[in-house]
């Protein structure tokens, strides 16, 4: 058969898909999912899990099994990787990944990937294109760029990172209501640099914080669940920890609300206000906020189904903050577009999992990148020691990539993988 090394090399298929239950940086289940090819090269991948989950994510998949983690095992999704999913992909060609994430959704048949789980087929997606990367010998941010339908020769971007370095929240038991408060450079010489002004920032906040006599152990992300009930006091430290840094010229301050968590029906509640306010009041308080901190942008500012405080917020603040919208979009395309059509946000958050797969993914940002969005490729709060958000970051050129305070293990690795991508890069 002299044909057959030939066809080997050239496509590489799937033999076989593996998938076992690991522990994420909270202790919680989830999926490490491996797929093996035919000549020989393996893709892993594990996947995240948020706490702070938006109502139109796709859905995760958990036992339900009060005997087990709370319920919160995963041994139903991982019998779907290996049971109909490796089924239905088995000598499926390893580069086709439109197809083999069609034949998943296909396969799966819900809106939300209800009957497969979305940890299930998203474990799968991502494992399939480490695989490829592996199979064709390329480093997976550049593999990743022919999925992007970007020219092999096409440069890359190192994104800004958005560190987040004190938690409050569903991440944190802190007091803080608001969910992120994160340091962003303002531009940056390299990747590298702004790592360090991040580490930097980090020791002059302990201090801040020591100084005050305040409690802060750490949150779900890394950074530090501050023992405050002021979300503007929180700001204020972080200030003066950049301040402390001798870094005001180079970081700004940015938060990520959450918002969904601080609004009943149209009102929203917090610590820094007695009794309630209406989206008005609320767009009030916010702009003042911003004007008197200086934010440098502000994510879920209200609740994903609050569109129309959405909207006038922007027309208030735009530019001069940037307002990013996560739980309101999901990485789904169709609530993207609307957003777009109503004009509630000039960035977007990206996370893999609250779609499924990575084609749908990768047509969500080409979609924010079209409307001239900001595009933010971001970690969930439940994490692993996996890297693939840091390749997606630099291949999209996300503008802004969120994962967390490298104190963490979990973090640190995606922080790690961006400085070895730069190094990659500088050296040719
Ligand atoms: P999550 O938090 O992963 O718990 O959703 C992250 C975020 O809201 O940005
Ligand atoms: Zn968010």
């Amino acid at each position: 058969m002299p044909f057959e090394g030939l066809r080997l090399n050239l496509m590489a298929v799937i033999e076989k898909i593996e998938s076992r239950e690991i522990l994420d940086s909270r202790g919680d289940p989830t999926l490490k999912t491996t797929v093996f090819l035919d000549d020989g090269s393996v893709g892993e991948t594990c996947v995240p899990s948020g706490a702070s989950v938006g109502t139109n994510e796709a859905l995760e998949l958990r036992d339900k099994d009060p005997q087990r983690y709370g319920g919160r095992g995963v041994l139903k999704a991982i019998e779907n990787v290996q049971g109909p999913i490796q089924k239905a992909l088995r000598e499926v060609e390893i580069t086709d990944q439109n197809k083999i994430d069609e034949i998943m959704r296909q396969l799966d048949g819900t809106e939300n990937k209800r009957k497969l789980g979305a940890n299930a087929i998203l474990s799968v997606s991502l494992a399939v294109a480490v695989a490829a990367a592996v199979s064709q010998k390329t480093p997976l941010f550049k593999y990743l760029r022919g999925l992007f339908n970007l020219p092999a020769k096409s440069d890359f971007l190192m994104p800004l990172p958005m560190a987040n370095l004190i938690e409050g929240g569903k991440h944190a038991k802190g007091g803080l209501d608001f969910q992120e408060f994160m340091v962003v450079p303002k531009d940056q010489a390299s990747f590298a640099e702004s790592f360090k002004k991040i580490k930097r920032v980090i020791e002059a906040l302990k201090e801040v914080i020591r100084e005050r006599g305040l409690e802060a152990p750490f949150g779900d992300e890394g950074g530090l669940a501050l023992a405050s009930s002021s979300n503007e006091e929180a700001i204020v430290i972080l200030k003066e920890a950049v301040h402390k840094a001798g870094l005001e010229k180079d970081l700004v301050v940015g938060l990520d609300l959450a918002a969904n968590t601080l609004c009943d029906g149209r009102v929203y509640s917090f610590s820094d206000i007695k009794g309630t306010l209406d989206s008005t009041a609320f767009i009030n308080f916010l702009t003042n906020l911003c004007q008197k901190h200086n934010l440098f942008s502000l994510e879920d500012p209200f609740s994903e189904e609050d569109w129309s405080a959405w909207q006038q917020l922007m027309e208030r603040l735009t530019p001069a903050t940037l307002i990013i919208a996560d739980d309101l979009t999901t990485t789904n395309t169709r609530r993207l577009c609307k957003a777009i059509n109503q004009k509630v946000a000039s960035g977007v958050i990206v996370k893999p999992n609250q779609v499924g797969t990575l084609t749908e993914t990768i047509e969500f940002i080409l979609k924010a990148k079209e409307a001239g969005l900001k595009v933010v490729v971001s970690h969930r709060s439940g994490e692993t020691k996996d890297t693939f958000v840091s390749d997606l970051a630099v291949t999209a050129g996300a503008d802004f990539v969120k994962i967390g305070s490298p104190i963490q293990e979990e973090r640190l690795e995606k922080y790690k993988r961006l400085l070895a991508i730069e190094k990659e890069l500088t050296n040719g």
